[in-house]
């Protein structure tokens, strides 16, 4: 594509970044706009959960920014990473912004695939903080049936004979976690168990209204292949001149991933995601990235770098705190050669 048509669509988003309107519809400038950018398409989707994440790659050499469409609150970012198309999107915290914010990009732009990336918590005890851990299946833990009080799981849970909740998933059962009973001979509590339910989906290939059950979301496996090219590479291990990991973090492709609108800084949640589901990454986004890109039958793959160890750690609070930045460096360094990947084997 020419320079002039990358010139032409950075005015427009000028245009378009002036014509906000308030009642939600897509202004017409906006409109054109993005008629404009899919003509230059297809670009790769490129999905960050906050700015702390996306600042690295905005500032990599690896990168050059092209122009920016604003609407729906979300800034769409232009631009190439080594010579490939991108569209840079931050999604803010936790699952209702990811999901929303990819379903716009999916629906509004021509993407071939989505690259999302970030940092996490680490509930697997072979990985270590600054580890960049690319999962083969993610799931959405935040989705419960809450057992009442006096029921076992041999009980059968509300509305579950139809279908809409199962009990495959779980038990979480809270009185397994009381401490200091030692010697007393009954305990239990009245918060009962949680039981993890799948999702209901609606793939755009299947009838609207019908749903589908889906908890173990898949990654793309071509890009799977892709990651696991990249177990070689060399990360960083220090924030700064005076503190650094006593390892050189490594690129690992694991099993699982698990998020949920919830920060985990726990040590027994922590063992109990890792133990139940076989999860590395815990975070607050990727499953919902996942889900969406899955319903939308796009190519998909989330890199996670692990900032913490979800609460699991001997230090006194979490270790995000030091080593957020340093994690945040190396998920983008991941990023930048898979998309390097992702240009020469495809
Ligand atoms: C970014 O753009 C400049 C100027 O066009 C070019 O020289 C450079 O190679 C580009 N860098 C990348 C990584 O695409
Ligand atoms: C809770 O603890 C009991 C007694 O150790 C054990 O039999 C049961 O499997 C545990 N249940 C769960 C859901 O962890
Ligand atoms: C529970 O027992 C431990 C070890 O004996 C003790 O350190 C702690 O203070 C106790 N916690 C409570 C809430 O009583
Ligand atoms: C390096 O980072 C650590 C952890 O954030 C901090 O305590 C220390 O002051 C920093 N040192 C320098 C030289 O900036």
């Amino acid at each position: 594509m020419g320079v002039a048509r990358w010139l032409a669509l950075y005015v427009m988003v000028i245009v378009a970044g002036n014509a906000q309107d308030a009642d939600g519809a897509l202004p017409a400038a906006t409109f054109k706009a993005v008629a404009e950018a899919n003509a230059n398409g297809p670009y790769t989707g490129i999905v960050i959960p906050n700015l702390y994440e996306m600042g690295p790659l905005l500032s990599s050499s690896s990168y050059n920014a092209t122009g920016i469409i604003d609407f729906a609150g979300r800034r769409f970012r232009f631009g190439t990473v080594e010579d490939r198309k991108v569209i840079l999107v931050m999604t803010g915290r936790s699952v209702i912004n990811a999901a929303i914010t990819t379903q716009l990009l999916l629906s509004f732009f021509d993407v071939e695939g989505v690259v999302h990336y970030g940092i996490a918590g680490n509930a697997n005890p072979a990985l270590g903080i600054g580890d960049v851990a690319i999962p083969e299946y993610w799931a959405h833990t935040g989705l419960w049936h809450w057992q009442r009080y006096g029921h076992d799981p041999e009980d059968e849970l509300a509305l579950e004979s139809n279908g809409d909740y199962t009990r495959e998933i779980g038990p979480l059962k809270f009185a397994n976690y009381t401490i200091n009973v030692t010697g007393c001979p009954s305990f239990d509590n009245l918060l009962n168990s949680i039981w993890y339910q799948p999702e209901e989906v609606f793939p755009v290939t299947g009838t609207p209204e019908e749903r589908q059950h889906d908890f173990w979301v898949p990654v793309d496996s071509t890009y799977f292949a892709l990651a696991k090219k990249l177990e070689d590479l060399k990360l960083e291990s220090c924030v700064n001149t005076t503190t650094c990991l006593y390892y050189t973090p490594e690129v690992i492709t694991v099993e699982r991933g698990v998020s949920a609108g919830i920060f985990v800084d726990n040590a027994a949640y922590r063992s109990f995601i890792y133990g139940t589901f076989n999860a590395s990454p815990v975070d607050m986004e990727s499953a919902s990235v996942a889900l969406i890109c899955y319903q939308q039958n796009t190519p998909f793959i989330a890199i996670r770098a692990l900032s913490d160890l979800a609460g699991g750690g001997s230090a006194k609070s979490n270790e995000a705190g030091t080593f957020r930045d340093l994690a945040a460096g190396n998920a983008v360094a991941v990023v930048v050669e898979f998309i390097k990947q992702l240009s020469s084997g495809m």
